[in-house]
């Protein structure tokens, strides 16, 4: 039996890279999005590498929904070795911008998406004694940002979770690993949510990151899918991906200098 993965946001960006790596590196894979047909896609091209695909649509934000992803997952193939929380939303503004829902909208994704998998999954890898959780954070999980206050919060919660699950868990046979990328030139920017103190300031703000999204040196998805496989085939407990690497460096000798020059980017 190959070994299999479940992944949230598999139908497109990092998810959706990740899925193609893990495929070529023999596992079957059970992707999970919201939209049937972009999953059908990334099957299809995995079944096109020999190795079999279940698309689940899924909204991770919804517990019932996630439940019966996992069953479905479990009755298919019968067990499955990895998990890959991945399925999140960016927000950028001011922090006085954001309503009550925006703070619902990104931490519901970002933080309860991942537990409901981690609910459903965890009693199958207790009682088998193994398994591997993967939780994608961001550089924004370590370093806080200013501007980006509800998804920092959010992948703040996310390094939490992670290092809690590691303390407890690890003993138990079951490898949990944290994720922290940087800047990532996927399609996160089709459902980004940008506020500004008006609609010309919110597109500002929205254009000024696309700007920055056409720099070269900018890391692309299968760039983080690496860094995930590396986490997993080497049960690490963390991977900061390329470039993410300067911005932790420079956030431990230099407190304070990242939050200098994100505020000297943005508009306050
Ligand atoms: N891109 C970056 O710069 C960057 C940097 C650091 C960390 N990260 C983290 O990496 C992860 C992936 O980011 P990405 O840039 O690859 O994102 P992306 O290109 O926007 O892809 C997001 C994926 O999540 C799915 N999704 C969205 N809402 C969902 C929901 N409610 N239920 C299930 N699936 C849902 C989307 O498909 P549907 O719309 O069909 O559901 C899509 O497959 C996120 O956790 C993100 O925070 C990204």
């Amino acid at each position: 039996m190959a070994p299999t993965v479940l992944i949230t946001g598999a139908s497109q960006g990092i998810g959706k890279a990740t899925a193609l790596l893990f495929a070529r590196q023999g596992y079957d894979l059970i992707l999970a999005a919201r939209h049937a047909e972009a999953l059908e896609e990334v099957a299809l091209e995995i079944q096109q590498l020999g190795r079999s695909a279940l698309s689940i649509p899924t909204d991770v934000k919804e517990p019932e929904q996630v439940k019966d992803l996992v069953q479905k997952a479990l009755n298919y193939y019968g067990a499955v070795d990895v998990l890959v929380n991945n399925a999140g939303i960016y927000v950028s503004g001011p922090v006085e911008e954001f309503s009550l829902k925006d703070w619902h909208d990104t931490i519901d994704l970002n933080f309860w998406g991942y537990i409901h998998t981690i609910q459903e999954l965890l009693p199958h890898f207790l009682e088998r004694g193994r398994g591997t959780i993967v939780n994608l954070s961001s550089i924004g999980g370590k370093v806080p940002l200013p501007y980006v206050t509800p998804y920092c919060a959010s992948k703040f919660a996310v390094t939490g979770l992670t290092k809690s699950l590691q303390a407890e868990l690890c003993p138990k046979g079951i490898h949990v690993c944290g994720i922290y990328p940087n800047l990532i030139k996927s399609g996160f920017m089709e459902r980004a949510i940008f506020r500004g103190h008006d609609a010309e300031d919110a597109q500002a703000r929205r254009d000024q990151l696309n700007t920055i999204l056409k720099v070269p040196v900018v890391e692309k998805p299968e760039d983080v899918a690496k860094a995930i496989w590396d986490g997993v085939a080497h049960k690490k407990t963390e991977v900061v991906v390329g470039s993410a690497n300067i911005g932790a460096t420079v956030n431990k000798v230099f407190p304070g200098l990242m939050q200098w020059f994100f505020r000297q980017s943005q508009k306050p």
